[in-house]
């Protein structure tokens, strides 16, 4: 048996799998995020460590045998929280999660440090870790002088589980310290930060083995022999491995709180002024790029709020059958965005309303905004050397057809909607636990599920859909100022 761990933002997903990669059973533990001033967002590691105990319970009360058979853990988590631990191995302060803002002006004077874009092969978000560190130094200089360790989210939890320090290289090249290209720390961004490499963990190949699990936790757990910890992945990297996206031309679309145009790469293809994400794979001399938008799913439930039905009532109401975009333009940037526009500040809109815009027509605009905002990143990651041929849709977003047409249709590619199962990032790890604890091939273990049903371009529909994707590229220029 292998066990995926995956600390998500709203909660701890535990996921056991066979040896043939059945999938046993799963149990989540809740978390809450904290933000107690405008643009932070800020999670307590005790509470991740609280929700892993409650997950694992609940796998623990329903499969006991299965959970003492444990071989093998691959861990997934949140990407680029600032976790900041002292000598003795506490917690300084509640860690800075990926949504929080507040570092903006740190991230752009480190943008403006030519070194960090050409070594780390991205832009310094604000969301990343290494301009976190800066605020807290700005800020916090007294827990600043106390950091002896900085983890990201999931590399705490493996702190807990194996007493180790250790990273790996999907995650770390989230935090703008790593080299990208030569997958290691670099000292000359870490000394831009006041930090050298004692800060950071030690780093491996998302498959290797990072640790063993604690003889206490194990008694714990009910499982005798020794436990292999993978290095694992960041969370979007670990789908990657769940979905199979792991070679040249695979591709995914993830329709989540945030939204994910996800592209597996042979090499390593930075192109920071497109705002795409060029990071390191979970498997060994891997890559991929991905678009980043901040409100996916999180436009349409915000719009649900206002218009008083739930997000599954707003897409059924438009049918299955895609229409010719009204006129009605929505803007999604409800919490800025990232891809293409590295733009903390904008906000999102609504424009071109008439008396016949009635609340379908605004889901309409709503779930078209979306779209074309993927689009945006389909266009830059284009631009940064990918083409994009067919996308597997996955996350809450992709159970509406309507949506999945619309993308089908702005990409002008298939979309593709895999066989009911489990493949997100705690199956992911799971994966990664299980190649770390037998040796076993990568390419060989990380599959491609099956496809369920693929929605074709609507070829009617794709000159109205280029003169509502031209409307909304010109929407953002117009409202910046
Ligand atoms: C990726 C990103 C998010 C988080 C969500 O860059 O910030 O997808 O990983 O958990």
């Amino acid at each position: 048996m292998y066990l995926g761990l995956d600390l998500g933002t709203s909660g701890v997903k535990a996921l056991l799998i066979d040896g043939d990669q059945t999938v046993i059973g799963s149990a989540n533990g809740a978390l809450d995020i904290s933000r107690p001033h405008h643009g932070w967002s800020e999670q307590d590691p005790a509470h991740w460590i609280k929700a892993t105990e409650t997950a694992i319970a609940g796998l623990k009360a329903k499969f006991p045998a299965e959970l003492s058979a444990v071989k093998g853990i691959g861990l997934s988590g949140q990407m680029h929280g600032a976790t900041l631990i002292d000598a003795s191995g506490d917690v300084l302060r509640p860690s800075i999660l990926w949504n929080d803002t507040r570092s903006y002006a740190e991230a752009a004077k480190l943008d403006a440090d030519p070194r960090f874009r050409q070594i780390t092969g991205n832009i310094v978000f604000p969301g990343f870790t290494a301009p976190k560190l800066a605020w807290v130094k700005n800020n916090e200089p007294e827990i600043f002088a106390k950091v002896a360790k900085v983890l990201l989210p999931k590399d705490y939890l493996r702190l807990w589980l194996t007493g180790e320090y250790i990273s790996e290289m999907s995650d770390s090249a989230g935090t703008s310290w790593l080299d990208t290209g030569a997958r290691k720390w670099s000292s000359e961004l870490l000394a831009a930060t006041d930090l050298d490499e004692k800060h950071m963990p030690s780093l491996v190949e998302g498959t290797d083995e990072a640790g063993v699990l604690r003889s206490e936790l194990a008694s714990a757990w009910g499982i005798s022999g020794k436990v292999v910890v993978a290095g694992g992945a960041g969370d979007n990297a670990a789908s990657a491995c769940g979905m199979g996206t792991v070679a040249e031309g695979h591709a995914f679309v993830s329709l989540g709180t945030s939204g994910v145009l996800f592209a597996a790469n042979a090499s390593y293809l930075p192109k920071p002024e497109s705002a795409v994400h060029a990071f390191c794979h979970a498997l060994p001399n891997t890559w991929h790029q991905m678009g980043v938008i901040l409100s996916a799913t999180d436009a349409l439930n915000w719009y649900s709020g206002i218009a008083g039905k739930s997000a599954s009532e707003l897409s059924s109401e438009l049918g299955d059958d895609l229409q010719a975009p009204t006129g009605v333009t929505f803007a999604p940037y409800l919490s800025g965005e990232r891809t293409p526009h590295n733009d903390a500040a904008i906000r999102g809109s609504f424009i071109g309303l008439s008396h016949e815009s009635d609340r379908k027509a605004l889901t309409q605009a709503v779930l078209e905004g979306v779209t074309f905002a993927i689009r945006d990143n389909l266009e830059a990651l284009k631009s940064a050397g990918t083409s994009i041929s067919r996308v597997t849709a996955i996350g809450g977003g992709s159970r509406s057809r309507y949506w999945l047409a619309s993308i089908a249709t702005s990409l002008g590619v298939p979309v593709d909607i895999p066989a009911e199962g489990d493949f997100g990032a705690a199956f992911g790890a799971a994966r990664l636990g299980l190649i770390a604890a037998t040796g076993a091939d990568p390419v060989a273990v990380c599959t491609q599920p099956e496809t369920e049903e693929t929605i074709e371009p609507v070829a009617a529909l794709s000159g109205a859909y280029e003169e509502a994707y031209a409307r909304y590229r010109a929407l953002y220029p117009a409202i910046k100022p």
